[in-house]
């Protein structure tokens, strides 16, 4: 038996192709999902040219769909549960998943808008979190139209921050004032008084910037690197008082996580913006409207 999956193939204009690939086999500790919306996200094209997914392998960390087998350690989820998941080979039709790494979907919440969640919203909550928020902190938010930044957007504001989004132009900034934005800035123009976080996806000469507005006691955190630029720090620029530039990943089972951000946007205090979505067989399109800077939020594709 074999199920669709997209996988890596760099002789693919996309380096993803569609292909037949073996029906997975759960571990004790895992669930059998079906499938039905996967998200992309800018480190899944990294990954298919990369080499940290190999050629052949499943790409993709995003999706959503219904518990076909529940596992057999009688952990987690029964059948016909809806889930969403942070895993890795996510974009197949049905994917074995680790419990530790799903979460229930509340009723009210479609999984299409669900599946948009694992990967950018853990990464936003979590770097959130390592910078130490709290209300009256100043936090800046480089790359606030992307997926990562939209979520981190709104989970600031909720945690009584003055937040400043920062977008590469001005029609990127559409709808992050209504999502918590007390400023929208193209790139850091203008911005003049210190932050005291910075969650950066941006890079490059970006991140130094955000380095010399940082205040004492600051810290940035440094999540993506979508402008793909080196970062060139003038001589003692890291000299002074103390403030920290810290490297952020993803690690360990997101499922917890994702329990808390399905029932903030279950509740509608969080808002998952789809600026694409379609078919998995209109892959190409979808990696294209991304690297061109034209998703608002996040691409889903359909799946089957
Ligand atoms: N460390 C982790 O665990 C982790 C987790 C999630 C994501 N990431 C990384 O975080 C970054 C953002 O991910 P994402 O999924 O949010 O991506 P995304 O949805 O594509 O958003 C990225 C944003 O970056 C900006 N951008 C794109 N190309 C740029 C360029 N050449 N120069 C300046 N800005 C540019 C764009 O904003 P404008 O069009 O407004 O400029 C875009 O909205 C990626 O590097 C990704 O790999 C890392």
């Amino acid at each position: 038996m074999s199920v669709r999956a997209l996988v890596v193939d760099p002789s693919a204009s996309t380096a993803v192709r569609l292909a037949d690939v073996p029906d997975p086999v759960p571990g004790p500790g895992q669930v059998l999902v079906d499938v039905s919306h996967a998200s992309l996200n800018y480190g899944d094209l990294n990954d298919a040219r990369s080499g940290r997914v190999p050629v052949g392998a499943v790409l993709g960390a995003d999706a959503a769909g219904v518990v076909v087998r529940a596992a057999a350690d009688g952990t987690g989820p029964v059948v016909g549960t809806r889930v969403v998941a942070l895993t890795s080979g996510a974009f197949a039709e049905r994917v074995a998943i680790d419990v530790g790494a799903l979460a229930e979907v509340p009723k009210g919440l479609d999984l299409a808008q669900a599946v948009a969640l694992p990967v950018a919203g853990v990464a936003a909550l979590r770097s959130l979190r390592a910078a130490g928020l709290g209300p009256d902190k100043r936090v800046l938010i480089t790359g606030a139209s992307g997926g990562v930044g939209r979520f981190a957007v709104q989970l600031a504001a909720r945690a009584g921050a003055h937040v400043i989004a920062s977008v590469g132009s001005a029609g990127r900034g559409d709808g992050l004032a209504e999502a918590g934005a007390d400023e929208v800035l193209i790139g850091l123009e203008g911005l003049q008084r210190p932050v005291d976080v910075v969650i950066d996806s941006v890079g490059g000469p970006q991140l130094v910037a955000a380095w010399n507005l940082l205040a004492p006691g600051g810290s940035v955190q440094s999540v993506g690197w979508t402008s793909g630029e080196p970062a060139v720090f003038p001589p003692y620029a890291t000299v002074g008082p103390a403030k920290s530039l810290a490297s952020f990943v993803i690690d360990g089972d997101a499922g917890e996580d994702l329990a808390v951000l399905t029932e903030l946007a279950a509740e509608g205090a969080v808002t998952i913006e789809i600026g694409w979505q379609g078919p998995w067989d209109r892959f190409a399109e979808a990696a294209e409207a991304l690297r061109g800077r034209r998703v608002s939020g996040k691409a889903v594709l359909e799946v089957a």
